[in-house]
């Protein structure tokens, strides 16, 4: 795309909130930048605003990560572009509603854009990365995809398989110089809550991190080198100590027998 001998990250949903803060503390960091959305409109002036503020050269790439050609056109450039060395999965939507109430496609759209757009792009950019051995994936997930309530059982569980994925990608590339970073954004003030049926201004004000500080504690944990990271979590014990659980809990069901406190009664 450019004859820049920059690096150049994707970021997935920059037209707007976290997409948008990722784009600009990455052309900061001197990236040149593709940017991801449906509307182009926003993602043009969002481009000509980093451009002006970072000097780095930056495209925008108008798609639906819903549908195959959308997708398409995003693989295209994350398997033919060798300057590509980071893709920020960060596109995703909400919709927050009991699954008894809920559209069928509602819930069907959350897992195309949060669970497979997600994994067709990591699936685009693994191959090219691998052969470099160089790479960052930053996928964003949600501390909903670790804790479920009773409106977010789709959201949840897409969620959770972001979290899982990335989990499994950081194992499997472990020995080599591509890295995954996954993080765990507790509530932060986007437009993701405008369609998501539960307005923000339903939330207690105290738990609503900004934008800015919710991509800026991540980008922190990055440099610190963190896998997995929390942004609003205050206590790494708290964080070491879940790990920690989780892990005893997954060694502890590796006895081949059925618990004694199941015994049929
Ligand atoms: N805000 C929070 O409280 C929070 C908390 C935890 C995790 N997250 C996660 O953070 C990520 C970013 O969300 P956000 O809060 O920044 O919300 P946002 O402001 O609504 O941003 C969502 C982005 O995704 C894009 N997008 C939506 N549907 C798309 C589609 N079909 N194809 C391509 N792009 C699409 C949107 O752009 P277009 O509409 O222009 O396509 C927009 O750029 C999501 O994965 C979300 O689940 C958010």
């Amino acid at each position: 795309m450019s004859t820049s001998s920059r690096k150049i990250a994707v970021v997935t949903g920059a037209s707007s909130g976290i997409g948008a803060v990722y784009a600009d503390r990455l052309a900061k960091r001197g990236y040149d930048l593709v940017l991801v959305a449906r509307r182009a409109e926003r993602l043009q002036a969002l481009a000509a605003a980093i451009t002006s503020a970072h000097g780095v050269r930056v495209e925008t790439l108008a798609a639906d990560l819903e549908t195959d050609a959308g997708l398409a056109s995003v693989e295209q450039v994350l398997a033919n572009n060798p300057a590509v060395s980071l893709l920020v999965n960060n596109a995703g939507l909400a919709r927050l509603s009991p699954v008894g109430g809920a559209a069928v496609a509602d819930s069907l759209s959350q897992i195309a854009l949060n669970i497979t757009a997600l994994t067709r792009l990591t699936h685009a950019a693994l191959p090219g990365m691998k052969a470099r051995n160089d790479g960052l994936i930053i996928n964003i997930a949600s501390v909903l995809g670790l804790h479920t309530l009773p409106f977010s059982a789709v959201y949840s569980g897409t969620k959770a398989f972001v979290l899982a994925f990335s989990r499994g990608l950081q194992q499997e590339l472990a020995d080599t110089g591509v890295k995954v970073q996954v993080v765990l954004p507790a509530a932060t003030a986007t437009e993701v809550w405008d369609q998501s049926g539960v307005p923000l201004s339903a939330l207690d004000p105290a738990t609503v991190m900004t934008t800015d500080a919710m991509v800026d504690a991540a980008l922190a944990g990055l440099d610190q080198g963190e896998q997995l990271t929390w942004p609003s979590v205050a206590d790494a014990e708290t964080i070491a100590r879940y790990e920690a659980a989780r892990l005893a809990l997954f060694s502890a069901t590796q006895t081949g027998q059925a618990a004694a406190r199941l015994s049929p009664l």
